[in-house]
Parts: C-alpha cells; structure tokens; sequence
C-alpha cells in the first residue's frame, strides 16, 4: 500500500491525487483521499487505478489531506475496503498500511462498546480505537490508541475539529516525512516527496509524529521527544520510485528480508507454526496432496514436494497447469489440492482449479493478490503478503511462496503428529530467515562472475533432491531475463544425455551444499569437468570441498539442508539479474513475457 499525508498552505486535492500516483506501482486496487473541507472531512474513494479517482473528484483547494493505494491485505478490494476509513462521527479519518494482529478483538470490543463498522478491514477498526480514546486531543488519542496494537502499521490521522494537525505513527511499515518551505509531506516513501524537499527524515519503529503548523515533532509512545537524522536524498523521481535502485527486479530482491517479514505475522507463532486460514481443513486426515501451478511457482510447489515428502507419509505430486487440467486426476476425500500462483488470474491454473472443483476437490490457493480470482474460485487463500511485485521475473514472491509453503508443511506435519527434531531446526532457521537475507543481500557480490559468464550462449544448471527444483529455477531466471538457453537437470540424469551437450562453451551452474547427496552431486560436478565445462557452483560457506573442482564458488550460509532453496534463492536471481543488465537488456521487462498470463 502507499499512503500520502499533506498539511500546510492551501493545496488542491488534484494535487494530492498526483502525489499520490507516484506511489500507484506499490498497489493499486483501490484508491482514496480524505480532506478537510468547511469543518468536516470529506472522504472520496475507488475501486481500481488511481486514474478512476481522478476521474471522480471535483478539484478543490484545502489545507490537510490524506490519501492512499491499496494492496488488499483484509477484505476484498472494494469502495468500502478502501482507506481512509473513518469512525462513527465521521470526524476521523486514517490510511493505514500494514496488518492489525489483533484487529478481531479490538473490533469485539469496539462492538460491545457500541461502534458499528462499514468495512471488512483492520484499518477501520484503528479509526474506531482512535474515537473511542479521544479526549479533545488527536495526538494523545493516537498515542494511547497504537500502545492497544499488535501488528504492522503505519498510519496517518486527522479530524475534523483540528485542522491545522496530522498525526501519524509508525512500526513494521515504512513512513517517511518531509518539511518543505510552507508544507509537511508524509508518505510511504520518498517518491511523493522529492518534488517538494529532498530533505526526509525516515521514521523508526514506535515513533509518532505531530504535525502541526508547518511544524512536525517526533515521539515515542509515551510522548517523550525523539530525534531523528535528516537525510538528503539525491534521486530524481524515476529512481525514487525504485528506491533507488536501477530496476524493480534488484529492488524487490532487495525487498525480501522485509517480505519474509510479512509472510511471518500471525503465522510464526511460540507455539510453531500457524496457519489459521486451514483451521476447518481437517489436515490430519490429509493422504494424498496435488499442486498445481505454472512458471516459478510450479517450482516453489517442487520444494514443498521434497519437503512434506521426506518427513511424511503423504503423497506429494506436482504438476504444471497446463498439463493437470487436461489429466484424468483422482480426487477422493483424502486428497488436497494446492494452486500456486503469483498473481491468482493464470488461466491454467484457474482452469485447473475448476476441474478438481467440478469433481468435489478441497482447494487451497498460495497467492500474492487478495480478491483476485484464483483466491475466490478456490475454498481458502493463504496470502504470501509479498507486496507488488512489479518486475515480471518473479522474486520475492517465489521467496515468499517457499515461505509460505514451508509454514504449511510444517504446520501440516504438526496437525498430523510427524513433527520431528530436524523439522524443528528448519523451523528455528526459518523464523532467522529475514536477518539471514539481510546478511545475504548486504555481503553478495555476484558482479565478477556475471561479467565473465555473460557472454557464453549456453548454460547447464544441475541439482539434486530439494535443490533440483532450485536449478530450475534458476535456469528459468536466466533464460526469461537474459535469454541466454539454460537448461536444469537433476544431478544424476546429466549422463542420461544432456551431458552430451558439455564442452567448454557450454559452463555448469551447480547447485552443491553440503547436504545427504552432495557426495553424488560432487561426482556430477567432477563428470562435466571432464567434459571441459566450466564450473561455477553454489555451495554453504563451511563446506571447503568444491575448491580445486568448481572454477568459481559462490557461499551461502550453513542452512538446513531442507532449507537451503530459500538461502540459495537471492543468489540464483541475483545472477540472472546482473549477467541480463550487463547484456543490455531490461530486467523488468523481458520479451514476450507477460507478468500474468490470462490467456490458455
Ligand atoms: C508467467 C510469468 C512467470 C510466472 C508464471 C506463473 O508465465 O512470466 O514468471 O511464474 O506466469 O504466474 P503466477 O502468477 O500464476 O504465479
């Protein structure tokens, strides 16, 4: 979501729409403003781009105004879903972004109390919360009522009665401010910003900001004063968008530590994983389990196949869409069936879904859209909570489906008492997951291999067990973005034929940790050297044994081994990424590729 606040001189609320926009490639289902017109608050909102707002307001000067885009995360995205959402006076107004935890009780007891709701949403209840605490004073109010939440926020406020005030707060979810000559600008990012100042203060968690009277002032929850660094930032408009960096794609791998995050709220829980969507599910008499997906999400469903496989007994089977929905599939009432998909609107994959629907299947849907069709068409929806993803190639949302889909095996092998002590490890290493990409993210630097592999036409990534889904992966990275022909092959089927292909124009991208097979994989790795490819492999940062064999050698960190498709992931992007810019070629617009593919 991106959010917008503006106080100071007159300005038109066109010109807060525009503002606005700028923040559209962070979610764009629904769009809102709120501002302060003859002392009251007049809240405009709709559905779709932020060009159908624009089309249905009438301009108008004012001197406060908030505004917002939204990315669902509660409730479909309809007019009444959309922010700002205000109270019972109308007298409050909020946008909000992020996940209220613990909205469902707040909400209760709002009830109890007398508040009625118009909308599904967590935000709407903060509106209420802010109401039921205010005594006169908006900032007081705000600061009593974010102490009552549990989740991510950030959150700007205003009413009618205080026209020279906004109020706003922060913890998990970006908010940056800014102070111009005559104006204060709060927003999500820089980008609505840099037109006014390039002079921004990034808020921290816990802190809250009163703006009043071309002032601002910065907080804790208890009210006492906080400073924070004024940063300069020297981008233009078009690299603000992409915080800076040179493509979404790079951003957004970027952005994976942060998306983990998301995925993790009210999932990772002391009492191991969650996944309240599935609590009707009756998982412990699942048998039998068939995904269905297309492109990288096929391949995330991969991972979970050797995943739940190993530590289960069920049977795990997963299929491209478009080959599934032309299959005679068995459905009994042991079986569950899970569509993977990025954007819930691929057409074989929701064709799929209707089929095993029409024949009486239970549908578990992994999507990063709320509202979009697969998620209404199937019987639940485990959200990813990735955020947009604008480049095509996908990446943090196949981090986020790995994540997703580990909590699901997990949770899956705790319902059916299969828990063990090796899943327990995964799951302690998966709750470190965002400071492990942290690490990761901030140390790589793949930019001399990229430079030397760039050229070759031809590329061999090999892999075994739950990392053969990884050299898919990031065989379809390279081929998609840099249109360099990539092949992946399980480790051991290379002498089955494909190793016919190796000479030394054609190098092997070997995906090698030190896991249960690496002794065979190793074995692999040596049989195309022999065949005079070069060798660059991908292997954890204590295992020494691939020196002297593998040309080059890229370390991630020591993982479970169940685990290391997610710690290997930013490496196989991250590669592809820089071998495709270095090539010429726009990352994040690949040819002949569509980010969703609707049609058969
Ligand atoms: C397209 C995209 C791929 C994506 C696939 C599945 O082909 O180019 O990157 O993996 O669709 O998309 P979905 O939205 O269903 O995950």
């Amino acid at each position: 979501c991106g959010i917008v606040g503006i106080i100071g001189t007159e300005f038109s609320i066109k010109e807060l729409v525009d503002d606005l926009q700028k923040l559209e490639y962070r979610g764009y289902d629904s769009a809102g403003i709120a501002f302060y017109k003859d002392g009251s608050i007049v809240v405009q909102k709709a559905t779709g781009k932020i060009s159908n707002l624009r089309d249905q307001i009438t301009n108008f000067n004012t001197s406060v105004g908030i505004a917002h885009t939204r990315w669902a995360t509660h409730g479909a995205p309809t007019d009444e879903n959309a922010h700002p959402h205000t109270d019972c006076t109308g007298k409050i107004a909020i946008v909000h972004n992020g996940i209220i935890e613990n909205y469902a009780e707040i909400k209760e007891e709002l009830k109890r109390k007398g508040h009625k709701f118009k909308s599904e949403t967590d935000t709407e209840v903060i509106a209420h919360l802010i109401e039921e605490n205010f005594e006169g004073d908006l900032y007081k109010a705000v600061l009593k009522s974010v102490k009552m939440l549990k989740g991510a926020y950030a959150i700007v406020v205003m009413h009618s009665d205080m026209k020279d005030t906004l109020v706003a707060a922060r913890k998990g979810s970006p908010l940056v401010l800014g102070r111009a000559e005559n104006k204060v600008i709060l927003a999500s990012d820089v980008t609505p910003i840099i037109k006014y100042t390039k002079d921004v203060v990034f808020l921290e968690d816990g802190d809250v900001a009163l703006l009043k009277n071309g002032e601002y002032k910065i907080t804790d929850v208890n009210g006492n004063i906080v400073l924070r660094k004024v940063y300069h930032i020297d981008w233009d408009e078009a690299s603000a968008e992409k915080g800076g960096y040179k493509h979404f794609m790079l951003k957004e791998i970027n952005e994976e530590p942060e998306a983990i995050e998301s995925a993790f709220v009210g999932r990772i829980t002391n009492e191991g994983p969650i996944l309240t969507e599935l609590k009707e599910f009756n998982l412990e008499k699942v048998e039998k389990i068939k995904l269905v997906a297309c492109g990288t999400s096929y391949h995330a469903g991969l991972v979970f196949k050797y995943f739940l496989e190993k530590h289960s007994n069920i049977d795990v089977e997963v299929d491209v869409a478009s080959e599934f929905r032309y299959r005679n599939i068995h459905i009994d009432d042991k079986t569950l069936v899970i569509a993977i998909s990025q954007s819930g609107e691929t057409a074989d994959t929701l064709e799929s879904v209707r089929l095993v629907k029409s024949k009486g299947a239970r549908v578990v849907a992994i999507s990063n859209v709320v509202g979009s069709t697969i998620t209404r068409e199937s019987d639940v929806t485990i959200l990813m909570n990735a955020g947009p993803e604008i480049g095509v190639a996908a990446t943090k949302t196949y981090v986020n489906q790995l994540v997703v889909l580990y909590i699901l095996g997990m949770y899956i092998l705790k319902e059916q008492n299969m828990w063990n002590e090796e899943v327990e490890k995964d799951f302690e290493f998966l709750k470190k997951a965002p400071e492990i990409f942290r690490k990761l993210l901030n140390d790589i630097n793949l930019e001399e291999y990229a430079a030397y592999y760039k050229n070759y036409h031809h590329f061999m990534y090999i892999g075994r067990g739950i990392n053969y889904p990884s050299a898919l992966e990031g065989a379809l990275k390279l081929k998609e973005i840099s249109y360099i022909n990539a092949t992946a092959y399980p480790a051991g089927e290379l002498k089955h034929g494909p190793i016919a292909l190796l000479d030394p124009t054609f190098p092997v991208f070997a995906i090698a940790p030190k896991d249960r097979l690496f002794e065979k994989t190793k074995s692999n790795i040596e049989e195309s050297k022999a065949r005079k490819s070069r060798i660059i492999s991908v292997t954890n940062e204590s295992n020494k044994d691939l020196e002297g064999i593998s040309d080059d050698i890229i370390y991630v960190p020591d993982s479970p081994e169940d685990m290391y498709p997610l710690t290997i992931s930013p490496v196989i992007q991250l590669f592809a990424y820089l071998i495709a810019d270095m090539r010429g070629y726009d990352p994040d617009k690949p040819r002949n590729l569509a980010k969703s593919v609707t049609v058969e």
